[in-house]
């Protein structure tokens, strides 16, 4: 690819403390590497408000469809809460998401080792654990019609969501996680409600079909939903890939975040489907998290799943394998050097702040690119 086009969208509370470590590692990867990466930026969600009353712009929207890949920090606040409900923070980001076409969202959960006494389960539970969540990300109930409150004239309201799931959705999702799973461990695990949702009938009937058509020599387990969740937490290591829709994939993905120590160390990928002339594909990184109200502006945010939602679009856009790798050992090293932000802090390790980590990430990849 000959442009590498990134447009930054910090967004509010920890996102651009977040942002401003990767934009630290923009910066040495043109310097020392020659990488040519072009950086435009965005305003999204409440910061996007403030400047324009939108969750995020026509323009912003028009240099997100013409970058080769978007960084999102976070979105949201509760400043914003009084907005109405069709500009809050979060529909600048579902907007993005939907139209780019974003459906699958990649969510590894990687237990680094330095980091197995800092969850809150046992350090047996989670040492060694990768496994990597697909969620299904432009469907499901979050775009499904109808969505509105209605009024049942009766003193009563009535507020409908809907959970709609088409063959052709759940197809290219499951052949997303197929695909991946034969890069890791070869066996997926599809999670659904078939028990009491018509579109989990739908989704088991069709990642079977689909498993049978084309990707047979993949282990492939069917889990209900909320056991999977359980399951989570008893032994995860039993996962590689886990398949599900958009709404369970949001929460089983916040249950997987905390087994890896904090949802500050969460990455994703959101991937849209390769163009048939060129196989470049619109994508999005952003961390798993949220905006942090609570530690906002104070420097002690985690900046790890910023940096490694980072690694994942050097990976994934930009084919960089080899400094993705790099920059996930640098994040490794940092973390067996003992230093850490207050979310993952544990007995015997240094407390430092954002900046410091992001200081200390670019420093070792410096020194693995040497
Ligand atoms: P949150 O992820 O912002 O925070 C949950 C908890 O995790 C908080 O205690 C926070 O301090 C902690 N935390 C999160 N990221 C951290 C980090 N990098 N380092 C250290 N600690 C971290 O979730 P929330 O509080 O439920 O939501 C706050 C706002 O963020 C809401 O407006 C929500 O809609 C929004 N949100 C946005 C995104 C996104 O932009 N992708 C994702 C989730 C939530
Ligand atoms: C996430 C977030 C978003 C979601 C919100 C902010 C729209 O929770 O990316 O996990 O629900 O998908
Ligand atoms: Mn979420």
């Amino acid at each position: 690819m000959a442009s590498k086009k990134l447009l930054l969208l910090p967004g509010d509370g920890i996102g651009p403390e977040a942002m401003a470590e990767v934009e630290k590692l923009i910066a040495v990867m043109n310097a020392d590497l020659g990488a040519g990466f072009e950086t435009e930026r965005g305003l999204v969600g409440g910061s996007a408000y403030d400047a324009h009353g939108q969750a995020i712009s026509e323009a912003d929207m028009a240099k997100a469809l013409a970058a080769d890949a978007v960084l999102f920090g976070a979105v949201g606040g509760p400043k914003w809460d009084p907005v109405p409900y069709e500009v809050r923070p979060e529909a600048g980001l579902l907007r993005l998401r939907k139209d780019l076409a974003l459906f699958a969202n990649l969510r590894p959960a990687i237990c680094y080792p330095a980091l197995a006494a800092s969850s809150s389960l046992k350090p047996e539970v989670v040492e060694g654990l990768d496994i990597l969540i697909v969620r299904e990300l432009t469907g499901g109930v979050y775009f499904g019609e109808p969505k509105e409150i209605i009024d049942l004239g009766n003193g009563q309201k009535r507020g409908i969501d809907t959970q709609v799931y088409d063959t052709f959705e759940i197809e290219r999702i499951s052949g997303v996680a197929f695909e991946l799973a034969r890069t890791r461990k070869n066996h997926v695990t599809s999670m659904e409600k078939r028990n009491v949702m018509k579109s989990g009938v739908l989704w088991n009937e069709v990642v079977t079909q689909t498993h049978k058509a084309k990707y047979a020599d993949v282990k492939l387990d069917h889990m209900l939903a909320d056991a999977g969740g359980m399951q989570l937490v008893r032994w995860p290591k039993q996962f590689d890939v886990i398949v599900t829709d958009n709404l369970f994939g949001d929460m089983l993905s916040d249950v997987a975040a905390m087994l890896t120590g904090s949802l500050g160390m969460l990455p994703s990928a959101s991937l849209g489907a390769p163009d048939a002339k060129t196989g470049s594909r619109k994508a999005l990184y952003e961390p798993v998290h949220g905006s942090a109200p609570d530690i906002a502006g104070k420097g002690i945010a985690n900046p790890i799943a910023m940096i490694a939602s980072f690694a994942m679009c050097l990976r994934y856009s930009f084919g960089m394998v080899a400094e993705a790798d790099r920059l996930e050992t640098a994040i490794s090293a940092v973390l067996d050097e003992g230093l850490r932000t207050r979310d993952i802090l544990s007995e015997g390790k240094t407390e430092v702040g954002t900046t410091a980590i992001g200081d200390a990430v670019v420093e070792r990849f410096r020194a693995l690119s040497a």
